[in-house]
């Protein structure tokens, strides 16, 4: 008998096992949030973001072939020791960025029009109609700054004129296609970038590059009364230079989906009325999380035979 493949699957992700076919020569078992990954001879690991994937793990499986993420942000992972140790590794682009383009859309809208505020004021019934009670900004003629311009960045840019937003993006790449589709604006200065939008949404990857890349001094670039949205990663944005923002006025409002340090979020941002605050649920649809869990699958069985990933990192 064929000895089987043994692999190690996030126990948040047993739901989606009843869309996959499990081949018989593979065994699975699952691995909790709090628990430490186990010695073994697994050849195939696929966890969530919120796994670090580093050197001290790697140690624990010898014959690990494939880290198949259930994201398609991978700071989590450590790529320098996964490609020193021969580790293939994938993400999940692609089958969220609609998904997540929606949310940003949905933080844009709530920051703009006051939402939390509102939501709060309705519901501990402090209110009657008043012509001068919560108001917000008009989208219309105003200008989104996008902070990258990969698949998402896109995404969240193509949604855009409807509402009468022009868009501006700052990407080390030029995306000509995208700027013919809706007439956006390549700027080459992140503070220019900075200077020229009302509303900005943060679109890039967590790395050494990019974190902290939004500090007081960039905050401070910003337009007054600017808004800023961040769906990609906490670490990019300094939380506590975003709390002195808001509370001076420089921003009007803030919408953010994830944290430097999640799940905690700092009481500064959980006191601040202006700020609309979601609990990183950006890809958080049942269909794109059945697709994220089929993709990473896909990745992590090609991987364990060696074949090459659908969506290799
Ligand atoms: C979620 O944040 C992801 O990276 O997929
Ligand atoms: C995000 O921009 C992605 O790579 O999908």
């Amino acid at each position: 008998m064929r000895s089987r493949s043994r692999v190690l699957v996030a126990d948040e992700l047993k739901h989606f096992l009843q869309f996959i076919d499990v081949s018989s020569d593979v065994e699975i078992e699952f691995l909790a949030a709090d628990d430490p990954v186990p010695e073994g001879d697994y050849v195939g690991l696929l966890p969530l973001l919120s796994r670090r994937i580093d050197e001290a793990v790697l140690d624990r499986l010898p014959q690990l072939r494939v880290v198949a993420n259930y994201a398609v942000g991978y700071d989590n992972l450590d790529l320098g020791v996964l490609r020193a140790r021969g580790v293939a590794a994938s993400n999940t682009p692609d089958v969220l960025t609609e998904a997540t383009a929606d949310l940003t859309w949905a933080l844009i809208m709530a920051a703009s029009r006051r939402l939390g505020e509102a939501e709060r004021r309705a519901r501990e019934g402090e209110w009657r109609w008043h012509p001068t009670m919560l108001l917000g900004i008009d989208l219309r003629g105003r200008t989104l700054g996008l902070l990258g311009a990969g698949r998402i960045g896109r995404a969240v840019g193509k949604r855009a004129p409807p509402f009468g937003l022009k868009v501006a993006y700052w990407d080390r790449v030029a995306q000509p296609a995208f700027e013919s589709a809706i007439g956006a604006r390549r700027i080459e200065k992140l503070a220019d970038l900075l200077a020229a939008a009302d509303i900005v949404s943060i679109h890039v990857q967590l790395s050494s590059e990019t974190a902290g890349l939004i500090g007081a001094a960039e905050l401070g670039a910003m337009k007054d009364g600017a808004i800023l949205i961040n769906t990609a990663r906490g670490g990019i944005v300094d939380e506590e230079a975003l709390c002195a923002a808001l509370e001076s006025g420089k921003l009007r409002a803030a919408g953010l989906d994830v944290y430097e340090n999640e799940p905690e979020i700092r009481d500064c941002l959980k006191r601040a009325p202006n700020l609309i605050l979601l609990p990183h649920i950006g890809s958080a649809t049942e269909g794109t999380r059945r697709s994220m869990f089929e993709l990473a699958w896909s990745n992590l069985m090609r991987g364990i035979r060696g074949e090459p990933l659908l969506t290799p990192i």
